[in-house]
């Protein structure tokens, strides 16, 4: 209820876990709960790169997260509908503002606002149980917070049409044929070691080039390829300042590991 946090923030060595905790709504997104979330991710920027990666799950085994809260929505005037997509969309960019991989764990239902979340992460592993969708033309609405920007991104333009304008739930095998979800797994626990093991393997590498790698990539996206070329020039030649270049090239030369210190 009001009041009660609905997001929790837990460390397991190099990798954090966010877990959006209303499994009673199927973890429905309301204005405080995206609220928690902005602030989460904002605050895990911090601890970057103590964590080399975030995963964000959603409580119940039920659901990842079943859309925007619409018990909540029912009053909202439409410039309060503004404020609250809005807040998605923050949410959105604090996920993609932060300087290392967060991967959308999804177990069970990735709907609306949801989905919306999931996309904003840099990738999406999910359990065979898991159901994607934008329903939101159902309710006379539509995607809110961000789904007209980034599925077409995931998944290219008609089928991202063709997902919001029907609001039709897809299941697993179609969310992995359409590029949308990068791996399955049978079971809840096998989605979350995947991820961790995939956290690990990014470990191995500089974050500071990984970190750079996804600003380049998230401010890259939809622009023109002129624009696009031109941050990652930029980023590129950056590269070539840091000691984890130095330190890295220096180790594949010297036939060793390389120890990146972040810098
Ligand atoms: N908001 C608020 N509460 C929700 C919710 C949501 N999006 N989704 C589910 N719940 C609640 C239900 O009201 C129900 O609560 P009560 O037990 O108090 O009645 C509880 O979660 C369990 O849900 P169901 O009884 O409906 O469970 P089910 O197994 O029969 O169905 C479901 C599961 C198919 C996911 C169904 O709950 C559903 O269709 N949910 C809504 C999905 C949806 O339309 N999402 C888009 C929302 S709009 C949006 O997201 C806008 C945007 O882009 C910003």
């Amino acid at each position: 209820g009001d009041g009660e946090r609905a997001v929790r923030v837990e460390r397991d060595g190099k990798v954090a876990i966010v877990t959006i905790d209303r499994p009673a709504a199927l973890n429905a997104l309301s204005a405080s709960v995206l609220g928690e979330l902005e602030a989460a991710f904002l605050a895990l920027a911090d601890d970057v790169p103590a964590i080399r990666g975030v995963l964000l799950v959603g409580e119940g085994g039920r659901a990842f997260v079943a859309g925007a809260d619409i018990r909540a929505m029912t009053s909202l005037s439409p410039e309060e509908a503004a404020a609250l997509s809005r807040r998605g969309h923050r949410a959105a960019a604090a996920i993609e503002a932060l300087p290392a991989p967060v991967i959308a764990c999804v177990d069970g239902y990735a709907l609306g606002g949801g989905l919306e979340m999931a996309l904003a992460c840099d990738l999406i592993y999910a359990t065979d149980a898991s159901t994607f969708g934008q329903p939101e033309v159902k309710l006379g609405l539509i995607p809110g917070f961000g789904g007209t920007v980034r599925l077409p991104r995931a998944v290219g333009l008609a089928r991202a049409k063709e997902l919001i304008y029907s609001g039709r739930r897809i299941g697993i095998d179609e969310a992995l044929d359409s590029g949308l979800v990068a791996r399955s797994f049978t079971d809840r626990a096998a989605l979350l070691d995947g991820a961790r093991a995939t956290v690990e393997l990014i470990a191995t590498n500089s974050p500071t080039a990984v970190g750079t790698a996804k600003r380049v990539l998230v401010e890259a996206a939809g622009r023109p390829t002129e624009v696009a070329s031109d941050i990652e020039v930029g980023a590129f030649e950056d590269a070539f300042r840091t000691e984890d270049m130095q330190e890295g090239v220096a180790a594949f030369l010297e036939k060793r590991e390389p120890r990146f210190g972040g810098a």
